[in-house]
């Protein structure tokens, strides 16, 4: 009888029968008896956490980013991570070209107008946004989400460039960074939070992106440089973003929070009632292998 502690009420949790489910009130005090651990991206899972538990076989995040777990602890000590990919690409690539079209069009300025009683009625020069259809897109990142983003940009009439480190083969791809973002009248950033891409997107980036381009981030908010990124938007050197994630969640950086040319979501990337239930659904299915001796296809590593 495996004993999973869980750090959060999960949606839609149903564990395996021979499971004795403890948490989410005390999580912690219950680790000394967990085989297994079930969190969210929410909880930062160090070796602080890892040697309360001293039984931990599986850790399942109910989360495709595992930035918030240390994975050399978890290595050292013997700890399986499983996550959730794959479940949350669609709704993530859904959210990103609305966030795309929502900061291309201005809805932030735009609405706010109208609902502080501002809008005087249609004029040639009022709230007046980029076009979309027949712009050039540049991902940075081209994994599952990247990709189910380019799917949705080649509808909109859209070029689409992709930067990765290594050659993907598919057209379009580009080695430099940098060459991406002067192609680029639109940037979306599907990169996993690493050293590498920590504050990947700063002053210098957006520079080169100008001050027509719309940069967009579903992925991790430290991946942008955010006061650089509040500065392009109050110095109009950027023309807009559409954010979803941020640097120090759940704060918000004042500038951001000031621009109108900012369009802001608070992390709802895979915030649809059937995605969330497949994501608890495939971290339980993760843990429950790894407990029965199994490597799950949702092993991370
Ligand atoms: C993830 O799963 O990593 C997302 O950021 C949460 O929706």
């Amino acid at each position: 009888m495996p004993t999973v502690v869980v750090t959060a009420d999960l949606p839609g949790l149903v564990p395996p029968a021979d499971w004795t489910v403890l948490g989410p009130a005390d999580w912690r005090a219950a680790l000394p008896d967990a085989d297994a651990l079930l969190c969210m991206l929410t909880d930062r899972i160090d070796a602080s956490v890892l040697d309360a538990g001293p039984r931990l076989r599986a850790l399942g995040t109910v989360s495709a980013g595992v930035d918030h777990i240390d994975l050399a602890a978890c290595a050292a000590r013997g700890v399986a991570v499983v996550n959730t990919p794959g479940v949350l690409t669609e709704p993530t690539a859904d959210l990103a070209f609305g966030l795309l079209l929502a900061a291309a069009r201005v809805f932030t300025e735009a609405g706010a107008a109208l609902r502080e009683g501002l809008w005087t009625g249609w004029s040639p020069d009022a709230f007046v946004g980029r076009d979309v259809h027949g712009a050039t897109l540049g991902l940075v990142g081209y994994g599952r989400i990247g990709r189910a983003v380019a799917a949705r940009a080649t509808g909109f009439g859209m070029t689409v460039l992709h930067h990765t480190r290594h050659d993907t083969g598919a057209p379009g791809w580009t080695s430099a960074l940098h060459d991406l973002l002067r192609a680029s009248d639109f940037v979306s950033l599907h990169v996993p939070l690493t050293g590498e891409t920590r504050r990947l997107v700063g002053a210098r980036e957006l520079a080169l992106l100008g001050p027509d381009g719309v940069l967009v981030n579903t992925s991790r908010g430290p991946v942008v440089d955010e006061p650089a990124l509040a500065a392009a938007l109050h110095e109009r050197t950027l023309f807009a973003a559409g954010l979803d994630v941020y640097e120090d969640e759940p704060a918000v950086h004042p500038g951001l929070l000031a621009s109108p040319y900012a369009v802001l979501l608070p992390h709802v990337g895979s915030a649809t009632r059937a995605t969330r239930l497949a994501m608890t659904a495939l971290a339980v299915s993760g843990v429950a292998s790894v407990l029965a001796g199994a490597i799950p296809p949702n092993v991370v590593g």
